[in-house]
């Protein structure tokens, strides 16, 4: 029956999607000008009536809606979106609040003073430490940063957003050598160029060397940040943070810890000493929408201590009324002044699975990454890159040439998702565990399709190598029929 009502046609579509996309092919399933056609076409002159619009919007995008929330995308580090979130998702658009001000939103703004709590608390870090609900970690990195150039530049007797960076003092930026780029980023609209960047040596998991951070930092008296990592995107290895806090607060240095999804270990007993030492960092910069599973979008910048966050932050007019001081402003703690509610998926997050259930998402997540790196690197001439040690997992197949083939065959293949990157030098398929429905099953279809593909591929060079024609690619064939 045809909804008479465009909210109604939305939830229709939205939660077949939701109760079907387990069974989807995970990527695309068309080409842009497809796309673009079926979307496309004039600006209209005269409206449509809303139910149509809602039923054209989803009939007509569906087959470019990546299965992103679905178990078996496995790319990028990407999260699902638990349902509970999704509904709550619905109520921010439905209520529509400007999380800016205490006056224009008092439930988001109780919710942010709720959440930044139960968030401090569940990652054990100072009960002084505040939180700003920012976009995701790249604006959570800018908006940490952002409180440490004040504060380095304040202890130096400079204020940087009265007196500007162009005179200031100079300020050195330490970064290990597998910086994620997001922190280069927020360093850059921040004024330090990526020239500037003092860049500390990496082990083989792209970890800092904390020895050679020590013989880096010297003893020169300028003002310092130290960006560390917990979590390298590629391996899901953390920098050795308490001996880096250690010796960059002997120096007066401020910490910030990247943590886009690793720092999510400090929620995990059995994993917190990945990240041994985080308390003692001056800030973090972590997502929501990867690990907790949250919908889009949503980062969270936390400062141990708030007075640096609020002076970088902060804007004041007339108009803009505020309240007592007990009343938050939200745009004292993030870049934006308008602002979406984006707390409430959160606050329904951990209301629904507790610090329990959060825990037990993480783990899950990284045994189910163990399974499928031990299922892959069974078969012979496949290479897993890293030590598993969180929810990433680096594959090579045979060589660099097999294991771009491999991922494209994969990609193109749609029972799972997996995208490639360069690992010091080698080609790696990425396969990153992160969302809450995934389960064992979908590992081992995935790991078959993957070594299928790899199959695949190996038999196509083989054939090629002996001037045959090669046979088009078979469909699901299992490695075996490979090595018999
Ligand atoms: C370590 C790290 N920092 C920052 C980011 C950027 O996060 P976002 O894309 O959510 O802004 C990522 C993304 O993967 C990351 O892994």
């Amino acid at each position: 029956m045809t909804p008479d009502n465009p909210l109604k046609a939305a939830y229709d579509h939205a939660t077949r999607y939701i109760s079907e996309v387990a069974q989807r092919q995970v990527g695309s399933r068309m080409p842009r000008a497809d796309l673009l056609a079926a979307l496309g076409g004039p600006l209209p002159i005269a409206g449509t009536d809303p139910v149509d619009v809602i039923n054209h919007l989803a009939t007509s995008a569906d087959p470019g809606i990546i299965a992103t929330i679905g178990p078996r995308y496995f790319g990028f580090v990407t999260g699902g979106a638990v349902p509970v979130t999704v509904a709550a998702d619905w109520l921010v658009s439905s209520w529509d609040q400007n999380a800016c001000l205490y006056v224009t939103s008092p439930a988001a703004s109780v919710m942010e003073d709720i959440v930044s709590g139960w968030i401090v608390e569940l990652l054990g870090l100072p009960a002084t430490a505040g939180v700003g609900f920012v976009t995701g970690c790249h604006m959570a990195n800018f908006t940490c940063l952002a409180a440490a150039r004040h504060e380095v530049l304040r202890r130096a007797g400079w204020n940087v957003e009265t007196q500007g960076l162009q005179r200031a003092p100079k300020v050195r930026v330490l970064v290990g050598g597998e910086v994620h780029v997001s922190a280069v980023g927020a360093l850059r609209y921040l004024g330090f160029g990526s020239d500037e960047l003092e860049f500390v040596p990496v082990d083989g998991q792209g970890r800092m060397r904390a020895e050679d951070l020590r013989a880096q930092l010297g003893d020169s008296a300028s003002p310092i940040i130290v960006c560390a990592q917990a979590g390298n995107v590629s391996t899901g290895a953390s920098d050795p943070i308490a001996e880096i806090v250690l010796m960059a607060h002997a120096r007066g240095a401020w910490v910030h810890v990247d943590g886009a999804f690793g720092l999510w270990a400090a929620a995990v007993p059995e994993l917190r000493p990945q990240v041994r030492g985080i308390e003692g960092a001056d800030s973090w910069a972590t997502d929501a929408h990867k690990w907790l599973n949250v919908p889009y979008d949503s980062g969270l910048a936390i400062v141990a201590d708030t007075a640096p966050l609020r002076a970088a932050m902060s804007m004041k007019a007339s108009y803009l009324q505020r309240g007592d001081d007990e009343e938050r402003i939200g745009m004292d703690w993030a870049p934006e002044s308008s602002r979406r509610a984006r707390v409430v998926p959160l606050y329904a997050l951990f209301r629904a699975l507790g610090r329990e259930g959060l825990a037990a998402l993480v783990r899950r997540n990284c045994a189910l990454a163990r399974r499928i790196a031990q299922r892959l690197a069974a078969a012979p001439g496949v290479t897993i890159l890293n030590d598993v040690v969180l929810n990433q997992v680096l594959v090579q197949f045979k060589d660099d040439a097999t294991t771009k083939d491999v991922i494209a065959r994969v990609q193109a293949d749609g029972t799972c998702w997996a995208g490639g990157a360069l690992w010091q030098g080698q080609q790696a398929m990425r396969i990153a565990v992160s969302n809450w429905s995934t389960t064992e099953d979908d590992i081992d279809r995935s790991a078959d399709a993957m070594l299928a593909c790899y199959t695949q591929a190996t038999e196509l060079k083989l054939a090629t190598l002996d001037g045959e024609e090669p046979d088009p690619p078979a469909a699901r064939r299992s490695y075996r029929s490979l090595t018999r």
